[in-house]
Parts: structure tokens; C-alpha cells; sequence
């Protein structure tokens, strides 16, 4: 060493000491590492985020990095975290260390929760992260509290502020709308703020999901690379912010969407924000959500452990054109079916204005005399001697402007009182805020349950946004609707989680609407779209398959898109949790004896598809073909799914590589779920391979046929 770096080191020395005495606080979970550090100012530094440090001597070296939640008013000069107004008009805050602690709340799970204080007024801050060793994930949120005489403001409050230094930041989104859910797009940040975030209140991501993708330094790829992924447990208005600075660092902001949601916080009462969850993967796009997966089940989800059912529902059957009679010879063709359940739709409720379409009846939840004349009761009994479960769809925290319930509660109805009333779907919301909207809410499903106990399944549905935006309940509180309203709504929820914990449960919000991790801890799936043409269905559930596990997406046959076959309709259903909602008369015979079978074959492999690990291996985006597959947890057993979309003449076409299996262990690859009488066409079918051919060499799974599909069984010799 020179003599002027020795000297240079010792001149060093005494600020590294200095540094050493100040709390470092890790966040790890097996791979990553979130490292903050006290600063002699006595403020939160975040100092790292990335691959695990595992040398403690090294985090001195670490630069100072960015303060961890930035507020308003201080020196920094981009977007803050937390926004805070004080009684004597003050609208700064600056946050100083005052203690932090860590617990192991189980195996594999830390929680830390960092306490900040601002020196010169009476409020705290408590950054609280919650690490997943095995799965990767950490949970994040952030209470903030004070003890001034009169309430304050917030207008600003994220869940998480996380900061990066790279040379570049490419973000993923996933928006649409109805039918057309979660396109993929990914671009590059540049200097300024990009935001995603919605203002629909209910049906909350209709046009953008609560997640995201940021890949590192170069665009995300599926199995390589660096990549961040978050996601905000909020059933209501979100918003991640991505600002690029004048150094190009980055700070990523999340949270509930601030907008027109200031809030006053009364002394002493705790504002918690929802919980934000993020992964970062070395591994590219496959690893983070093979991540988040693992977490949702072990964690997460309502029966996250459990199995599901397979279902027919009667919506793209009948819509709302029928009685018992034909509701009772479906139940007959779900049992032809072999499927576990049979779901009834829309359309059972209401007499003054019975629910014949979607223009009336929402909000009188008794059931239609001239459709069911012995009620609910007689389907659950009928569902029951044929040796199925029954489930029933209902949309509690809606009206229809003509029902008996808007006529009797009109001060239940969020709407503007001095205004014509604008409708979405010919409905309006119902202000959950209102603690007795609440009750009303939750009695929908008591009352059911309460009179028909056997009832196995709900479908949970929200088909608007909130418009002609007040709350009578609210009243000079406006500003607090958005939160509030969303507050509400788990309150329900944990109630009917409490008296049910057992009762499996569908969200759906008019399609895709809603999917957030807060609410999948009170169902156990989504419905992701109503479009079902399984061409579409290919993109959106590779989509949504980026942060949740095929146990969650409900993939229904329908006859969308007649010129696929019901065989390529099946298999892409069969990459979800199986459903049909068409009725037999719409397939021949032949049709018939093939989904019968497939649920069948479903039944057997259920295991792997829904709790094994995903491997994407074609995209859909790149190209005519896509392909996917799930690899139980021992890698005893595969399933393999491949389809052609729209191959060229002459195109080449490469094997398909295979991963997450064992090199060394060998495979019999049979090929299933074919047309009753067909056999197979498959290359090498029906031969055993080890592990390391199918991954290097791997098998010919495309064809140039347009519209094939192939799922092929894969199991330890
Ligand atoms: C919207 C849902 O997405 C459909 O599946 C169906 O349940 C209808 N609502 C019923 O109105």
C-alpha cells in the first residue's frame, strides 16, 4: 500500500468509527438485503438493496446511500414519502432515529419495525418490514401517529420508499381494461416521475394492476438478470411512483394514491398504511415469480395449502335466463362433467324489480319467487343428492337505482345530493364507510349461509368503480371516502372470514378488477377476466401469472373464439384452477367424453399445477407459440403445456428446453388430454429422457399447425 493511501485510510479512520457506533439495521431474507444506517445527523440512511452482504465488516464501506422516508420540507428536492401539515400551519417534518427492534414472529420470518421521531414536533413515524427468508419477499408498511393538540393533515403517506443507484431502470406495467386485462409494456426511465396509480375507488385496477417490474441496468428477461418486483396489498386507490433524479438514482414510492384522500389524523389514533410487498430476483422475471408464489400459498392466500374446487357456472350458460328447472339439469351436466361444484350466477334475487338484466334488483338479496319458488334451499339440497357443492354468486356492495334497497337507503348510496347521478353498469356503490352499510354487507352473505349452511362457494363480485363521488356519512370528511370506503370493506371481510374461515371464496370484479394481495388474504382466487378466448386468455394469464400462482386465476371453457377447438379452449384452462361455464349442448359427443376426461386427468395433476413451480418458457409476446410449465417441489412430476398460435408457412421450429427438473433423474414423457381416438403425434412421446436432455436438448412441442395445443405428463421413472 502507498504511503498517501495509508494516510489517506487513517485520515478516514475516525469518521468510519464514528459511523461504526451508529445502529445498522439489516432486512434479509435468504438472498437479499436491505441495509439502513443511522447517520451522525441522526437520520435514517438507506445504504443498500441488493444481493445478500454477507460480510458484516463490509457494510462500513457501504456509501451513505439516500435518506429511508423522505419528507416534505426539508433539503431534498423530488418526491417525498410523507406530507404532513401541523396546527400551527407548519407543513415540514424531519425525521430522526429513535429506536429499532427485531423479532423472529416464526421460522423464517423477521420483523423489524424502525422508529423515527421529528425533534421539533410531536410526531412518529414506525417503518415496519416483515422478512421472508425462504420465499424472498419482504413486507413493508409504515404507521405514522402524533400527539399534537388538534388533529393534522396528511396528504402524502406511503406504505414504502426504496431507493436505487444503477445506470438504468426498464419498468413493467400491466394495464387494460375490461376483457383486454394486464398488457404487458416495458420501458425505460429517464430524468422525472412516471406513476401508476388509479382513482376508480372499487373495481380499483381495472385499467392498471397493483404491481410492477423493475429490471436493472438492462431490460428484464425471464431468467436472467436483476429485477425488482412490488406489489401493494390495496383494494382501492394505489400509486407507485418512479422518479428518476439528476444523479439518475431512483427512489420507487408506494402506496394508497393520495389523490383527493387527504387525511386527518387525529392525536393518538395510528394512520397505518396498507402493507407493500416486493421480491428481487437474480434470476430474472421466472425466479421473482416462482417467489412470490411460494409466499402467496405459505403466507398469504386464504387456504393458500388448500386445493381447489373445479366448478360449472351457469353466466355464459344462461346469463340471467333461467329457473330452477334448467339451473337443476345443469347441476345434471356438471355432474356429466365430473366437476366438483356447481356455481349459480347473477340473476337469482329481487322481486319488486326482479334481476331479469343488469338494470334492476341489485341490492334485494332474496330470491326471485317466479325463477326459484323453493329458494336457494332446494338447489343446495338438489347440488347435494347428485354428490356435488353448490356456490352462489352475489355483488353486496352494489345498487341498482331501481331496487327496493336504493328507495329505502338512498343515504346508504354514495352519490352526489345536489347532482343527476351517473352510472356505471346501470348501478351505484354503497358507502362502506357507514358502519350499517357494513352490516348490510356482511348480512348478505350471513343471511345465506344462516339459512343455507351448505352452501360451499362464493363468487364476490364488484362490476363499477365509485362514481358521483360523496359520502352522506362522511359528511364534511370527504376526503377520507377513498380510505375509508376501502377500510370497510375488510372490515366485512374479516367478519365473514371469522364466522367462515372454511368457506372458499371467488373475487371478481367485473373481470379482473380487483387483485391485490390484501384481498386474496379472504379468497382463495380471482376471476382475471371476463374474456375467455383462450388466445386472450394465453396473454392475461401469462400476465397475472407474474405475481400470482395459477391456484389463484380462474380459468374457465367457455365458447369464446368458436374457432378453437375445446380442446385448445381446455388446455389453457387446465394452466389455472379449472372451470367450465358452457353448456353441454354447445359440444358433441365426442367434445363431451374429452372434458369429461381432462377433468379427469386434471384431478391427477392438480398437485403439480396448482402448488408446483412455474417455469414460463415461451412467451406468447415473442412470437406464434407459447409454452409453460409447473415442476412439482420433489421434481418427480411435470406437466408441460404448448400451443401454436399463429405459425408461419415453413417456420422453424426449435425444441422446447425444459426447466426446474432434475439432470439426473429420468422422466417418462407421455402425452395426455387428447381427443378421445386420437393418438399422438408427438416426437419421442411415450419415451423416458433424463432430466438433463429434456433441459439441453429438450422435445418438439410446436407444430405449424395453427391453433394446437399439447400438454404433456412428465414423470419420474
Ligand atoms: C361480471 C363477472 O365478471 C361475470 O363473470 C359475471 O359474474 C357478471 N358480472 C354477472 O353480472
Amino acid at each position: 500500500m502507498k504511503l498517501k493511501t495509508v494516510f489517506l485510510l487513517l485520515l478516514c479512520l475516525p469518521i468510519w468509527l464514528k459511523a461504526a457506533d451508529n445502529p445498522i439495521i439489516k432486512i434479509e431474507t435468504g438472498n437479499i438485503s436491505l441495509i439502513y444506517q443511522v447517520a451522525d445527523n441522526g437520520r435514517l440512511y438507506q445504504r443498500y438493496l441488493g444481493k445478500k452482504l454477507t460480510h458484516n465488516s463490509d457494510f462500513y464501506y457501504l456509501p451513505q446511500g439516500t435518506e429511508a422516508y423522505i419528507t416534505h420540507g426539508m433539503e431534498d428536492y423530488f418526491e417525498p414519502a410523507i406530507r404532513i401539515l401541523h396546527n400551527d400551519g407548519n407543513p415540514s417534518l424531519l425525521l430522526k432515529y429513535v429506536s429499532h427492534t427485531t423479532r423472529q414472529a416464526d421460522k423464517g420470518i423477521n420483523e423489524t419495525i424502525i422508529t423515527l421521531q421529528d425533534d421539533k414536533y410531536p410526531v412518529t413515524v414506525k417503518l415496519h418490514y416483515t422478512s421472508y427468508d425462504k420465499e424472498n419477499i419482504i413486507k413493508t408498511f409504515t404507521e405514522i401517529s402524533h400527539g399534537e393538540k388538534k388533529p393534522v393533515v396528511l396528504s402524502k403517506y406511503a406504505s414504502s420508499m426504496l431507493h436505487l443507484n444503477r445506470a438504468k431502470y426498464f419498468l413493467t406495467e400491466f394495464s387494460g381494461d375490461w376483457a383486454h386485462e394486464v398488457n404487458i409494456a416495458e420501458r425505460q426511465l429517464a430524468f422525472g416521475k412516471k406513476e401508476i396509480d388509479t382513482k376508480l375507488g372499487s373495481r380499483a385496477n381495472m385499467f392498471v394492476s397493483p404491481f410492477f417490474q423493475l429490471a436493472l441496468d438492462s431490460e428484464s428477461e425471464e431468467n436472467n438478470g436483476e429485477v425488482l418486483v412490488g406489489t401493494i396489498g390495496w383494494t382501492g386507490n394505489f400509486r407507485f411512483t418512479f422518479e428518476v433524479d439528476n444523479e439518475n438514482k431512483l427512489r420507487i414510492i408506494s402506496g394508497i394514491n393520495p389523490y383527493a384522500s387527504e387525511y386527518t389524523l387525529a392525536a393518538n389514533d395510528v394512520f397505518r398504511t396498507p402493507d407493500f410487498y416486493f421480491t428481487y430476483s437474480f434470476e430474472g422475471r421466472g425466479q421473482a415469480s416462482r417467489n412470490f408464489h411460494d409466499w402467496a400459498r405459505y403466507h398469504q392466500l386464504k387456504a393458500g395449502n388448500q386445493t381447489r374446487m373445479t366448478l360449472l357456472n351457469n353466466w355464459e350458460a344462461t346469463y340471467f335466463d333461467f329457473n330452477e328447472d334448467k339451473l337443476i339439469s345443469l347441476m345434471d351436466e356438471a355432474v356429466k362433467l365430473g366437476v366438483d361444484m356447481f356455481l349459480l350466477d347473477d340473476g337469482w334475487f329481487a322481486n319488486k324489480y326482479p334481476r331479469s338484466s343488469d338494470h334492476q334488483g341489485l341490492g334485494d338479496w332474496e330470491e326471485t319467487k317466479d325463477k326459484l319458488p323453493n329458494s336457494v334451499g332446494r338447489l343446495v339440497e338438489e347440488a347435494q343428492k347428485k354428490g356435488i357443492k353448490f356456490g352462489i354468486w352475489i355483488e353486496p356492495e352494489m345498487v341498482n337505482p331501481k331496487s327496493e334497497l336504493y328507495e329505502k337507503h338512498k343515504d346508504w348510496v354514495i352519490h352526489l345530493p345536489n347532482r343527476d347521478e351517473y352510472y356505471f353498469r346501470n348501478q351505484m356503490v354503497l358507502d362502506l364507510s357507514n358502519p350499517a352499510v357494513q352490516d348490510h354487507v356482511f348480512g348478505v352473505v350471513d343471511r345465506l349461509m344462516t339459512q343455507y349452511p351448505d352452501i360451499a362457494f362464493f363468487k364476490w363480485d364488484c362490476n363499477s368503480p365509485i362514481t358521483n363521488i360523496y359520502s352522506p356519512y362522511l359528511k364534511n370528511k370527504q376526503s377520507h371516502l377513498y380510505i375509508q370506503h376501502v377500510r370497510g370493506l375488510y372490515n366485512v371481510l374479516e367478519r365473514v372470514k371469522a364466522k367462515y374461515p372454511n368457506l372458499p371464496m371467488m373475487l371478481c370484479a367485473g373481470g379482473g378488477g380487483r387483485s391485490d394481495y390484501e384481498a386474496l388474504k379472504y379468497f382463495t382466487e380471482f376471476w382475471p377476466s371476463d374474456n375467455t378466448d383462450p388466445i386472450e386468455r394465453l396473454f392475461i394469464q401469462w400476465g397475472f401469472s407474474q405475481v400470482f400462482p395459477s391456484k389463484t386465476l380462474c380459468a374457465h371453457v367457455t365458447t369464446w373464439n368458436r374457432n378453437t377447438s375445446i380442446k385448445f379452449r381446455t388446455d389453457v384452462a387446465m394452466m389455472g384452477k379449472l372451470g367450465f361455464d358452457i353448456k353441454l349442448e354447445d359440444m358433441n359427443t365426442n367434445e363431451q367424453q374429452f372434458c369429461r376426461q381432462a377433468v379427469n386427468n386434471y384431478n391427477q395433476l392438480k398437485p403439480v399445477i396448482l402448488d408446483g413451480d412455474l417455469y414460463r418458457l415461451v412467451s406468447p409476446y415473442e412470437g406464434n407459440h407459447t409454452s409453460s410449465m409447473y415442476v412439482s417441489k420433489d421434481k418427480n412430476k411435470a406437466v408441460l403445456f404448448a400451443f401454436d398460435i399463429h405459425p408461419r408457412y415453413a417456420e422453424k421450429l426449435l425444441p422446447i428446453r425444459l426447466q426446474g427438473l432434475d439432470k439426473d433423474k429420468s422422466y417418462h414423457v407421455k402425452e395426455i388430454n387428447l381427443m378421445p381416438g386420437a393418438s399422438s403425434s408427438l416426437n419421442g412421446n411415450d419415451q423416458v429422457y433424463s432430466g438433463e436432455y429434456l433441459m439441453n436438448v429438450g422435445i418438439n412441442m410446436f407444430t405449424t399447425q395453427q391453433l394446437n395445443s399439447r400438454i404433456i405428463e412428465i414423470t419420474i421413472k
